[in-house]
């Protein structure tokens, strides 16, 4: 069969053509005001941040002046041996097509970039380690105090119900599609978003319970009940391939609870990134660093005010702590997950394979891991989910994304639905009225078994 093309930086219609024109600029200019700041507070670390900034400088130069994009160099790859393939599928591509900022593949330059400047900071000795956008993620998670307290207050009575242990079958059955729900509709409050024109009152608005019954029919493919009967029957093993820390961490983390609470599962793994991602993805100490804030009166001022309010979320906060160190919630990293491949490369990684073989149900969060689930191809908008994964679909590993739509790929729309929808998103005052896939408005729950 052979493959649609992929989505490139020079299509007027595909969202990659704002991306790379505006977003990216934004984010980068934050990512050097951040980085100035940091300097200011520990002065030790000048040079260091003077080295990146030049760099990220001559980068929006780069981006100005559609500059070609360059192999990483021989002692970037002896370093990390992960960015050959960067290197090889850089070739590849540049064998039929030039390959510059402004029309080079989407997710490949986009993926590409983030492991660029990933590389200028392990150039340097003193911030090796340091995360760019760190409190770009800790300030917007801040602000989500709200949406934290909704589902703290949830969690506490479900959890006690729970732990009561005398929830019916069919009971379950609704809550797992409610946490499900939280955990997609957290999706919706990402960060990246905050460089084009999504406000944070966009970003609250998708945090309540309200707007998510409101959002039901925003679901344009739902395959949870297939998920629910794939771990029926079994001390299952769920991981989570997460995407952003902050508020949808802690929706996911939430459905963790729910899962182990219930006795749905008796494991939850969560993968998270190596290195600082598509600005706001969970690296492993993000993760740590969430239940810290979620307790800590100075972080979240304004929802530790009441006795109820401390309860609730001292409530989850112990739960979380205790699933942690019995191991029932682990989280792990590999480097594959930022790698600019397709997940249908996963079958070479042979230890992740193995490791992703021990589940009983593995969720894919976010957009851009639905974008490689698909291969960020123009797929026409109804092919069925297990064919736009391709090899996935037959690997033996049962697959769950839980995405809002905030790229171009759509797949396993009923026929129709493509059409009326970019109507209905040029109604609403939008100049592309297929940019609604990138709106975050609407959201797809996919399912696979892996056994195709
Ligand atoms: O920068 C744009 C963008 O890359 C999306 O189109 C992308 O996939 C998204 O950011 C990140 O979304 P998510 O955090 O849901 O993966
Ligand atoms: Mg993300």
């Amino acid at each position: 069969m052979s493959l649609p093309s992929a989505a490139y930086n020079d299509d007027l219609i595909s969202f990659a053509y704002p991306t790379v024109r505006k977003r990216w600029p934004t984010i980068l200019e934050g990512a050097i005001s951040d980085l100035q700041e940091h300097v200011r507070k520990d002065p030790s670390t000048k040079q260091c941040g003077e080295h990146v900034i030049g760099k990220i400088e001559g980068l929006l130069g780069a981006f100005k002046n559609d500059e070609e994009l360059q192999p990483f160099s021989k002692e970037d790859i002896s370093k990390f041996p992960y960015l050959q393939k960067y290197n090889t599928e850089l070739a590849q591509i540049g064998a039929s097509k030039k390959v510059s900022w402004h029309s080079a593949p989407w997710l490949y330059s986009e993926c590409y970039l983030y492991q660029l400047l990933e590389s200028w900071f392990k150039e340097t000795q003193l911030l090796r380690e340091y995360d760019v956008f760190e409190s770009l993620k800790n300030q917007t998670f801040r602000k989500s105090s709200f949406g934290v307290l909704e589902l703290c207050r949830r969690y506490e009575v479900l959890g006690k119900q729970l732990s009561a242990g005398n929830t019916e079958k069919d009971a379950l059955k609704l809550l797992f599609f409610e946490f499900a729900d939280i955990s997609l509709w957290g999706n919706a409050s990402d960060l990246s978003l905050l460089a084009g024109n999504v406000t944070l009152e966009d970003i609250k608005s998708v945090q309540g319970a309200e707007v998510r019954r409101k959002n039901e029919e925003k679901i344009l493919v739902n395959d949870i009940e297939q998920a629910w009967r794939q771990i029926q029957g079994k001390d299952a093993r769920i991981d989570f391939v997460l995407d952003n820390s902050g508020f949808e961490l802690f929706a996911d983390l939430c459905m963790a609870l729910f899962l182990l609470d219930s006795g749905l599962a008796s494991k939850v793994v969560m993968h998270c990134k190596e290195i600082p991602w598509f600005v706001s993805d969970t690296m492993p100490k993000d993760f740590l660093a969430l239940i810290d804030q979620l307790e800590d009166p100075s972080f979240f001022d304004k929802i530790h005010e009441s006795e109820g309010e401390r309860q609730s979320i001292t409530y989850l906060v112990s739960k979380s702590k205790f699933y942690v160190e019995s191991g029932q919630i682990s989280t792990q990293h590999h480097p594959f997950w930022t790698s600019c491949e397709e997940f249908w490369k996963l079958m070479q990684q042979k230890d992740l394979c193995e490791e992703l073989r021990k589940s009983d149900l593995i969720i894919f969060k976010g957009d851009l891991n639905y974008r490689k689930l698909t291969g960020d191809l123009n797929w026409d908008n109804t092919t069925p989910f297990a064919v736009a994964i391709q090899q996935l679909s037959f690997l033996k590993l049962p697959i769950l994304a839980l995405r809002t739509c905030k790229s171009d790929v759509v797949v396993g729309l009923p026929a129709g639905v493509n059409e009326k929808l970019v109507e209905t998103y040029k109604n609403m005052g939008n100049e592309i009225g297929e940019h609604w896939k990138a709106s975050g408005k609407w959201a797809v729950i996919s399912f696979c078994d892996g056994n195709n």
